[in-house]
């Protein structure tokens, strides 16, 4: 049985003292709800002060943004796997659609990160997904599965079952349109059924495969139910306190 996994990208929002006033309000809107795993993914200036606030209590957990592949080295504005550590982050978003597109990533550079998330024991949340246009040309299931190769190229079984991954159609981020839960779970499980045949089906079934792009509570609860779909990456919705909670909620509940 996959837990759900529900993560805040908060993106670029959110100074510290706006965190701490996020927290105050979410830790104490789900309370002691323990049925899905939440991770709170802040810019990196507001990573030591969420730490210090989760501390080592279960409620939620920390994640990160991005990282540099390298541990240490001159590479000025950078982050390293080894300073998200020390900050007991957990996990780390990589080849999120907007790191990719804006920042150029390819699925090389991906799969470097995900490699060093990985050899530092940080659980990396893979994002990938298709254009509006590589969806008219029908190419879903193509761009879906070589990014899968190149992305999650050289990992283990054990390696692969800690990774998630993270299905955001680009056509979904941040515009209000939402994936159908149908075409959702369609992408989902090809992309478990892409694992299978990479890896194995056991190790596939382990994995869990968040949906994003414009997840609210009105559409949460209806996405969670679908088989394939073991969470969501959460952009805009994931500012309001309250909104997420009712988000979590929904995932603990399907
Ligand atoms: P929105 O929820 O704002 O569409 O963003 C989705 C996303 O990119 C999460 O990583």
């Amino acid at each position: 049985m996959r837990k759900k996994i529900i993560a805040a990208n908060w993106k670029m929002h959110m100074t510290v003292s706006e965190a701490e006033a996020f927290l105050h309000t979410f830790l104490h809107e789900i309370g002691d709800e323990a049925g899905a795993e939440v991770v709170i993914v802040p810019p990196f200036t507001a990573l030591a002060k969420v730490s210090e606030i989760l501390g080592r209590g279960q409620a939620a957990k920390l994640g990160a943004q991005n990282m540099h592949a390298e541990k240490s080295g001159a590479f000025t504005g950078e982050i390293s796997a080894p300073m998200l550590r020390e900050l007991y982050v957990r996990y780390v978003v990589l080849g999120h659609s907007e790191r990719r597109t804006i920042f150029g990533e390819t699925d090389e550079v991906v799969n470097r990160k995900v490699r060093a998330a990985l050899d530092a024991a940080l659980k990396p949340i893979v994002c990938i997904g298709e254009t509006l246009e590589q969806r008219d040309a029908g190419q879903v299931e193509a761009v879906l599965h070589s990014q899968i190769e190149k992305g999650l190229h050289g990992l283990n079984t054990k390696e692969l079952s800690d990774a998630v991954i993270a299905y955001e159609p680009v056509w979904a981020i941040g515009t209000g349109r939402t994936a159908s839960p149908q075409q959702a779970q369609e992408a989902h499980a090809f992309i478990r059924k892409t694992l299978s045949e990479m890896w194995d089906a056991a190790t596939a079934d382990k994995v869990r495969i968040q949906y994003g792009g414009s997840v609210k509570p009105q559409n949460a609860a209806e996405l969670m139910r679908e088989p394939d779909i073991d969470g969501a990456l959460v952009g805009g919705a994931s500012l309001d306190p309250r909104g997420f909670a009712e988000i979590v909620k929904a995932a603990a509940h399907h």
